[in-house]
């Protein structure tokens, strides 16, 4: 279901202390909406950001899953165990797990559909290097990230999934893709949709922004058409900025 979506991806950022700190007074900041509002904390601090949030609409999600049921893979963490804590969102492909974590859109497509099959919600994350963008090719990178990984799902399983489109020279450098940017890459994103399935499938689907989206650009960047809301990282950090663009929604 297409709805509007405001996520902080925290990173490896806030400990125990400024979780708890941070969701304490995000709760207390929470503008009224009807845009779905969730955190991604850090993987430790789940268990305690799911109680801090209890009698809260924010949703708490995670950063990221295996593809495996279980065994031995030493650092990782399965999708059983997500829902054990009763979190049922995964982040799948953020751009730091693929530079960082050799995450190929192979192993990406693993992930999706694993977390489909314990039917999880996905908020799948892709965009291109400012040197595609540069070449002129970011249409071609981002076309072949959403089809290498996702385009052997069914259209039924396109209910539960969530796109976010970072440009990689966006994240964490206060350069922001301009709204004209973003709505052209999103219209594209929503077109490849449609040719790969149909077009209810491309109109269902939310589409989010994410890279360097600030209180200040954020109700532009929303107003575009194709544009379904924002993954924010620095900004969701601080109560008052992600409060902010919350509103902004
Ligand atoms: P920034 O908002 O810090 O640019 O990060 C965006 C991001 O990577 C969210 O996943």
């Amino acid at each position: 279901m297409r709805s509007k979506i405001v996520a902080g991806n925290w990173k490896m950022n806030k400990n125990l202390a400024e979780t708890e700190a941070l969701l304490t007074e995000l709760s207390a900041k929470l503008p009224d909406t009807t845009a779905e509002v969730m955190v991604a904390p850090n993987f430790v601090n789940l268990v305690t950001a799911k109680q801090s949030l209890e009698s809260s609409t924010i949703e708490v999600i995670a950063q990221n899953m295996h593809f495996a049921e279980s065994g031995a893979y030493t650092g990782e963490t399965s999708g059983d165990m997500l829902l054990d804590i009763g979190i049922d969102t995964v982040i799948i492909g953020h751009s730091e797990r693929r530079a960082y974590f050799g995450e190929t859109d192979e192993i990406l497509e693993k992930k999706v559909k694993a977390a489909l099959a314990k039917n999880m919600r996905v908020m799948f994350c892709f965009g291109e290097e400012l040197t595609d963008r540069k070449s002129d090719n970011h249409f071609n990178v981002v076309g072949g990230q959403i089809k290498n990984a996702l385009f052997s799902l069914d259209a039924s399983a396109w209910s539960k999934i969530v796109l976010a489109y970072e440009p990689v020279w966006a994240i964490g450098t206060g350069e922001t893709a301009s709204a004209e940017q973003a709505q052209e890459m999103h219209a594209f994103i929503r077109k490849t949709i449609t040719d790969g399935y149909d077009a209810a499938v491309a109109n269902n689907v939310s589409i989010l922004y994410g890279g360097s989206v600030k209180p200040a650009n954020a109700a532009e960047i929303f107003s575009k058409p194709d544009v379904d809301g924002g993954l924010i990282g620095g900004a969701a950090l601080v109560a008052d900025d992600f409060a902010a663009i919350i509103k902004a929604i």
